[in-house]
């Protein structure tokens, strides 16, 4: 079953071909990133109104790279919530009317299932039960995935997601917009112990996590050094920040991994290309006998082909997108779209 998948919650813009769930006959992805460097952040509308312009060449482009037709389409599936709404809505009406014109079935698609299902395609044997940590630039969360198309949180973020974290502290060392990738950069060169930075723990819900406190504490360093006119110490700052992001993450995950049984975890998003994090969760792992399963960097950030592989099980589990289907901001990823 070949399907057209489409992702535009944010500012990738993204059509890929998935064969059954785990193979990608094209992946086409656009990117308005350039154009937010200057405001710091994602502006909605203007990744709104790039969506817009590439959508229907990216998915001729997809239709391209794999060699087949419009006619080959058994199914389109789109990325319904969460996400910024006007981008959102882009992707969902081009799903819509893609669907409607060849007579085949919409299947919703949750973005957080579609980052978990990253790791189908990278790792063929991987079937759940497990349990993953899904880590974005709008998401913190520990989820178990008892199966395909049913998920538990297990923990989440009490205020920022890690994603963001990353971005508001990078931005404040002048190292530009998105962050994550130029802090991870930066750390490598650092002393991860030259700063102490607080670790939280809440001992009414002990998988839950929370980044205010530690974004707090960094951000009042920075400001410190900047008002006595110091040179900041980046490399430092950041490989002390990463290692106590990676402390908030790492061990719950693992504590999670015990509590379900299940000797399986994965990690996903954006931030899962961090190397710190990677590496600490590989020394957790295999330290605890636990499988662990990443995908490659190419993977972890917003794609076509995450979406294609879970509108795939979805698929198989009855899921259909009523010709009703709306785009939402936020929607738990335990529910069904059209649960409130
Ligand atoms: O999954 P993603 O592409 O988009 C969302 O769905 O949010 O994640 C983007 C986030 C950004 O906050 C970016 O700074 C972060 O992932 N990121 C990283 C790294 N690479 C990207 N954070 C930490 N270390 C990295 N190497």
């Amino acid at each position: 079953m070949i399907i057209l998948a489409v992702e535009s919650s944010c500012d990738e813009t993204a059509v890929a071909l998935v064969q059954d769930g785990r193979k990608v006959l094209a992946d086409c992805i656009a990117s308005s990133v350039e154009m937010h460097k200057i405001y710091g952040g994602v502006v909605p509308e203007i990744a709104s109104r790039k969506h817009i312009e590439v959508i229907v060449q990216l998915a001729e482009q997809a239709l391209k790279q794999a060699g087949r037709t419009r006619q080959d389409i058994d199914a389109v599936a789109v990325t319904y919530a969460p996400g910024l709404i006007g981008a959102v809505l882009v992707g969902v009406s081009f799903a819509k009317s893609v669907a409607y014109a060849l007579g085949v079935p919409l299947i919703p698609v949750h973005h957080v299932r579609g980052h978990i299902a990253a790791n189908y395609i990278a790792h063929p044997s991987l079937e759940p039960p497990f349990v993953c940590l899904c880590v974005s630039g709008g998401t913190s969360l520990i989820v178990d995935v008892k199966g395909y198309t049913d998920m538990a949180i297990l923990g989440g973020t009490r205020d920022d997601a890690a994603g963001e974290c990353f971005d508001k502290i990078a931005r404040v060392m002048g190292l530009g917009y998105p962050g994550g990738a130029p802090l991870d950069k930066a750390a490598q060169s650092g002393d991860d112990k030259a700063f102490s930075l607080p670790r939280v723990h809440i001992p009414e819900a002990p998988l839950d996590l929370s980044f205010s406190g530690l974004k707090t504490a960094m951000l009042n360093l920075i400001h410190k050094a900047q008002q006595k006119g110091e040179a900041l110490p980046v490399s430092d700052l950041a490989a002390s920040f990463s290692a106590a992001v990676s402390d908030e993450l790492v061990p719950r995950t693992i504590a999670a991994a015990h509590q379900t049984g299940y000797g399986k975890v994965a990690v996903v998003g954006g931030v899962a290309a961090n190397s710190r994090i990677r590496r600490d969760l590989e020394a957790a792992c295999k330290e605890q006998g636990i499988s662990l399963y990443m995908p490659p960097l190419k993977l972890c950030g917003d794609n076509g082909s995450m979406i294609g592989s879970q509108g795939y099980y979805e698929y198989l589990a009855g899921t259909r997108g009523g010709w009703d289907l709306n785009g939402y901001a936020n929607r738990e990823i335990s529910l069904s779209w059209r649960e409130e």
